[in-house]
């Protein structure tokens, strides 16, 4: 009880400081800038995975989320990504309560600290299991797919680094409809303008259809982890114990000290 008080408080403290932090510094502006000079670092794997402590209580230690895609897997996303990710979040730019006190420069660092994170997160292996849709419309994703995303989001979904536009393969089913509800309606501040046009006439049918085609294609060989691999950088780490987001209300996050 005493220990859930704790980080209750800690957790409450963060965020007061954070959200007066971001109101008076750090806008879409301040957060595209710094994003990229992130990008252009030599980043530090050794610190970045000393920085990912911090994130494994959410995106757990193999960095694959959860299966209900509450928390997206980041686990082999392209650096570029993370880091414009990582920016928006803490601007505000993309809505995130859960993280952002986590984004805060007090907690996380600044750019140099970005791309150790992010170098970090790109390195680790796959989920072999993800979430997928239904599947039974894959015909008409593919088709979609082909027509409507490929050009920005590639072929086999691998992103495109210049442009920070997301490696999608592997990914939840259910994440991916999430975001790309939140893409559509304009929650998501941070979209890609063009991204939000060309969805806008898609009906329920082809959301579903082709974002469970998207689920379903598979990372390369080289970047999916075999079956039951573990991180081995986080041996002491309870897997059963990652919070689901019920649970992550009543129990603040851990400090992800563990590992
Ligand atoms: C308290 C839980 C929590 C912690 C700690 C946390 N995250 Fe997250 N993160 C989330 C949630 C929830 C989302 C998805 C939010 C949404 O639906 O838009 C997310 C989304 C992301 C995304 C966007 C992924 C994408 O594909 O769009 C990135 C990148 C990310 N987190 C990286 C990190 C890193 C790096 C750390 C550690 C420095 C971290 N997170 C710590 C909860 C957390
Ligand atoms: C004109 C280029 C473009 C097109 C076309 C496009 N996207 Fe995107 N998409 C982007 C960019 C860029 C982002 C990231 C924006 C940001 O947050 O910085 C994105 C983000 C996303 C995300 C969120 C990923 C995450 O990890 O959070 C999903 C899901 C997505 N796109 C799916 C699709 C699908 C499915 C299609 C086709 C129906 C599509 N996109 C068409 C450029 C595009």
């Amino acid at each position: 009880m005493y220990f859930k008080f704790g980080n209750m408080a800690l957790v409450l403290a963060l965020l007061f400081s954070a959200t007066a932090w971001s109101q008076q510094n750090y806008g879409p502006q301040a957060a595209m800038e710094e994003a990229k000079l992130a990008i252009s670092l030599t980043p530090d794997l050794e610190q970045g995975r000393e920085l990912y402590k911090i994130c494994v209580v959410c995106h757990g230690p193999e960095g694959w989320g959860s299966s209900n895609g509450y928390y997206p897997q980041v686990a082999g996303q392209l650096p570029s990504v993370t880091i414009k990710q990582l920016a928006d979040i803490r601007a505000r730019n993309r809505d995130n309560p859960t993280m952002f006190p986590f984004s805060m420069p007090s907690v996380l660092g600044g750019a140099q600290e970005m791309a150790n994170v992010a170098a970090y997160i790109a390195a680790l292996p796959m989920t072999p299991v993800n979430d997928f849709g239904p599947g039974h419309d894959l015909e008409l994703g593919e088709r979609l797919y082909k027509h409507e995303c490929a050009e920005c989001h590639g072929d086999q979904g691998q992103g495109d680094a210049k442009d920070h536009v997301p490696l999608v393969y592997g990914q939840h089913y259910s994440y991916l409809k999430r975001q790309f509800t939140w893409i559509r309606y304009g929650k998501r501040r941070n979209a890609d303008e063009k991204m939000v046009k060309q969805i806008q006439r898609f009906t329920g049918r082809e959301v579903s259809a082709v974002l469970d085609y998207v689920s379903r294609l598979r990372p390369p060989a080289g970047k999916m982890a075999p079956k039951e691999w573990r991180n081995p950088d986080f041996p002491a780490f309870s897997r059963r114990n990652l919070p689901t987001p019920m649970l992550l209300h009543e129990q603040p996050a851990r400090t992800g000290s563990e590992g």
